[in-house]
């Protein structure tokens, strides 16, 4: 493996391959000393143009979980401000040794253009692309599934099934949202079948062509479609301003919570194995209660904690040894 750009570049025994590693890599963050020699010498930035709590500080403790040197870099306070560009930004990084770069950006694409352009040797990871991919978040939410679903805390089903047969109901502003892109691409790659839920104007242009169900009414894919997990998006009003993809944000705040939001109730008319995600920030009393956030269902704080051995995961598969591209089979 390369660089990690897509969820679509996964295949599945590439996926697979990723998620039994980040399996190992949690069983060694329960012992005393958590931290690994695996990338001393290595040197991780983390280019983050958008703003991050979650993505941005569970890179910096994966790279420094594996020994490797983290340089953190954030366009607020930096040159970008006076309108250096992301060449000149990448080139200057570059020539600091960076072996890889993690990338979050708000224009869909841009990891694509850093990995392809040569202004980096290193790989490049992408922590979220404007409405394009989060893949590292996709792959964390489909450990935290295999976790609670599938069972082997978190390793492979022995029978391989891996997410085989569960169904995923992913609920909310799909049409601004990267984390739906990803999880769709990853979680039917791994065997799933997925259920968008949104209203028709959060909804994107060319949805049928995704390998997914669409539905525009939550409560009868609550009640009759028994999801094993319900992903909530996050409503993304800073993307929903006048003249942008949504013209505004419509339903209102008010009609969007009452069709779409996930509240008591609605947790109710789920099956009692099933789990209730959202990859955050949350709009508590928008896209989600206060009730239904901190019930016992919720594994939103775990899919947090999850994130840190996935991206060790990807970081090691990525830089650990001169073999990796062998040993993933991705090109
Ligand atoms: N889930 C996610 O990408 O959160 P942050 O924006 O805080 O990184």
């Amino acid at each position: 493996m390369r660089h990690l750009l897509s969820t679509g570049d996964l295949d599945r025994d590439a996926a697979v391959l990723i998620l039994d590693t980040a399996a190992q890599m949690a069983a060694t963050q329960s012992r005393e000393i958590k931290k690994l020699p695996t990338l001393r010498g290595r040197t991780v930035v983390n280019l983050f143009f958008e703003d991050s709590t979650r993505t941005r500080i569970s890179f910096e403790t994966a790279a420094k979980r594996l020994s490797a040197d983290v340089i953190n870099f954030s366009a607020k306070g930096s040159s970008v401000s006076k309108g250096e560009s992301l060449k000149d930004t990448a080139l200057t990084l570059q020539a600091m040794g960076a072996d890889a770069v993690v990338i979050r950006h708000q224009a869909s694409g841009a990891p694509h253009v850093l990995a392809r352009s040569g202004w980096v040797d290193g790989a490049v990871v992408n922590a979220g692309d404007g409405t394009h991919q989060h893949p590292t978040q996709a792959l964390l939410d489909a450990y935290t599934i295999r976790r609670h679903l599938v069972g082997g805390a978190g390793a492979s089903d022995p029978a391989g099934r891996d997410l085989d047969g569960l169904h995923v109901a992913i609920v909310g502003d799909v049409l601004h949202s990267r984390v739906a892109r990803s999880n769709v691409q990853l979680l039917t790659t791994l065997g799933a079948r997925v259920t968008l839920v949104a209203p028709p104007t959060l909804v994107p242009v060319g949805v049928q062509q995704w390998p997914c169900d669409v539905s525009y009414h939550l409560d009868p894919v609550l009640a009759d479609g028994a999801p094993d997990a319900v992903m909530m998006l996050r409503v993304q009003r800073e993307r929903m301003g006048a003249g942008t993809s949504a013209g505004g944000f419509f339903p209102t705040p008010l009609e969007y919570t009452r069709n779409y939001g996930l509240d008591q109730r609605r947790l109710d008319l789920l099956p009692d194995h099933a789990v209730v995600m959202h990859p955050g920030p949350m709009n508590r009393g928008l896209e989600i209660s206060a009730d239904a956030a901190d019930s016992p269902r919720a594994v939103i704080v775990e899919q947090v904690a999850n994130g840190v051995a996935v991206r060790m995961a990807v970081l090691y598969l990525l830089l650990a040894g001169e073999t990796h591209e062998e040993r993933t089979g991705i090109a």
